[in-house]
């Protein structure tokens, strides 16, 4: 057993200036502790949450993964992580060492029962000496093909439940949760056979982001958008999910995943969801993924014909600008893909969404890689004004317009008269900033859905037929990409997509936005 020093933590009474409430003592399982995910963003969001006492009262973190390390070098290069990655202002050198202090390190292999028992001994340990209450948390963030491992071995080491009846153990699964419906039902059954569904906590970190749950706020807690709120005032949707960056060093994962299932199937389809449910009858979890899943199962299912017309997929060429003023690689040229790739790096779509509220309204969906900018954003475009008394004056519509990020914050565009003497008008936008109105920057979606997990609120995690209603309306989709061979590379690195995508609306009489 390789545990730091003093692998507890003690925090002062709980601050109520943050808007995370501070949970359970509890132990904290990082299963991938080594990887990527885990150096990014799952340790620097729990720096965040402690160093705003708001994780726990007392609370213990044990990282575990196959890399040997000592809990030595784990602290260190948790300290590291934290370091360069968590929210700087927080970042704070005697934070970091205490910090560092509640974190200890048992390596093994996921399917080797001793390394379980390990586990089991050291959870023990911590929580007869901090009292940690028997709570504890699993994080699964390793590749998904070891997540049945891990979970048998939880059974086997008799970790799914705490025999005193009374601890909490939730377990936390990363996506991709499956890689089709197929190997997410069978997920599902895996993971329902050890932990009840009220311990299981599948996240979608876009969940977390508060201008994603801001979306609900501004529909449900406001007496003036909801009424409008529907197929007699809205013209059309348009989600985009664009992100700069290239493949990094994923490619490994994104050669067998593609845009398709890494932003549509999750992220995207959130998005829609929330954007098109209908009012909970409470924020609560069983409330909220009723509703969200009823959107799911609205959404006309894709077919070979319509996913023709309905569905672009693209992939980058080289094109754009480095940082050091070179071309950017084309998606076939970078680290581990295949000269020959198929995988998507781009999807637009148009989704129907056959219900009263809807119907008629397009939904139309797009995200990929090496795009402009990074930018996600819901827009809600309303219909024209019935009829135009300014004579010659070109009306634009109005557009209400969510940013999730980076600039995160709401815009409402409308017509004004422009100052003068003549009748002229003109598209001006009211808006609200996030950053000027709360100063905040943008907060670790992690941190909120980490927090929530341990106070044991499931509202903004998905339930097993969430996901599964998600993998089903894709699967036509992934079918007909494994049959139907592209012409890739179709889109330049650093412009918008291929030009189908723009067709897609055009055919419509309707545009994408200029983001
Ligand atoms: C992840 C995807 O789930 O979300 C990545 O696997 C993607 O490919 C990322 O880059 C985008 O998240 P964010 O929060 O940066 O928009």
């Amino acid at each position: 057993m390789t545990h730091g020093k003093s692998a507890v933590i003690e925090t002062a009474e709980p601050v109520t200036k943050s808007s995370i409430l501070p949970a359970d003592p509890c132990t904290i399982v990082i299963f991938g502790a080594s990887g990527d995910l885990s150096r990014r963003k799952l340790i620097p969001a729990l720096y965040g949450l402690a160093a705003q006492n708001c994780l726990a009262r007392r609370f213990a973190i044990i990282g575990f993964a196959r890399t040997p390390m000592t809990g030595d070098a784990f602290q260190r290069s948790a300290i590291d992580s934290v370091k360069k990655f968590a929210d700087a202002s927080t970042v704070r050198e005697d934070e970091c060492k205490k910090f560092a202090g509640a974190l200890a390190y048992v390596s093994g292999e996921y399917h080797h029962a001793e390394a379980f028992a390990k586990l089991k001994i050291l959870l023990d340990e911590l929580d007869r000496a901090h009292k940690l209450h028997g709570n504890r948390l699993f994080y699964l963030a390793t590749p998904p093909e070891i997540y049945p491992l891990i979970i048998e071995q939880l059974n086997k080491a008799g970790l799914a439940r705490h025999p005193n009846g009374k601890s909490w153990t939730r377990i936390i699964i990363e996506k991709p949760f499956g890689r089709d419906l197929a190997s997410a039902r069978k997920l599902n059954q895996s993971v329902l056979k050890t932990f009840d569904e009220s311990q299981v906590y599948r996240i979608d970190h876009y969940l977390g982001k508060d201008t994603v749950q801001n979306l609900m706020v501004l529909r449900f807690g406001n007496g003036i958008f909801e009424p409008l709120w529907n197929r007699n005032y809205v013209d059309h949707v348009q989600i985009t999910a664009g992100e700069t960056l290239g493949v990094e060093q994923r490619a490994a994962f994104y050669e067998t995943a593609g845009a398709t299932r890494d932003m549509i199937q999750s992220h995207v389809l959130q998005l829609a969801s929330l954007v098109a449910m209908e009012p909970p009858a409470a924020f609560d979890a069983t409330a909220v993924r009723n509703e969200k899943i009823k959107v799911l199962q609205s959404i006309r299912p894709f077919t070979a014909e319509n996913i023709k017309t309905d569905i672009v997929r693209g992939q980058y060429g080289p094109g754009g600008e480095s940082r050091n003023s070179s071309l950017l690689a084309g998606y076939r040229k970078e680290p581990g893909v295949a000269k020959n790739s198929a995988t998507e790096t781009y999807v637009a779509a148009k989704l129907q969404i056959d219900n009263w509220r809807w119907a008629g309204v397009p939904f139309y969906l797009r995200t990929g890689k090496r795009l402009p900018s990074r930018v996600t954003e819901i827009a809600i475009e309303f219909r024209r004004a019935p009829h135009v008394v300014f004579r010659g004056q070109d009306v634009s519509t109005n557009a209400l317009v969510l940013n999730v990020q980076p600039n995160e914050g709401i815009s409402i565009s409308f017509q004004a008269k422009l100052p003068g003497q003549e009748m002229k008008l003109k598209d001006v936008k009211m808006d609200f900033s996030y950053q000027k109105e709360f100063g905040a920057g943008e907060r670790s979606a992690y941190a909120t859905l980490i927090n929530d997990c341990m106070r044991g609120d499931a509202t903004l995690f998905d339930r097993a037929d969430g996901v599964e209603a998600a993998w089903a309306l894709v699967d036509p989709i992934l079918d007909y990409f494994q049959s139907h061979h592209p012409k890739f590379p179709n889109y330049s690195a650093g412009t918008w997509g291929p030009h189908e995508a723009d067709e897609l609306l055009e055919r419509d009489g309707r545009h994408w936005r200029n983001i």
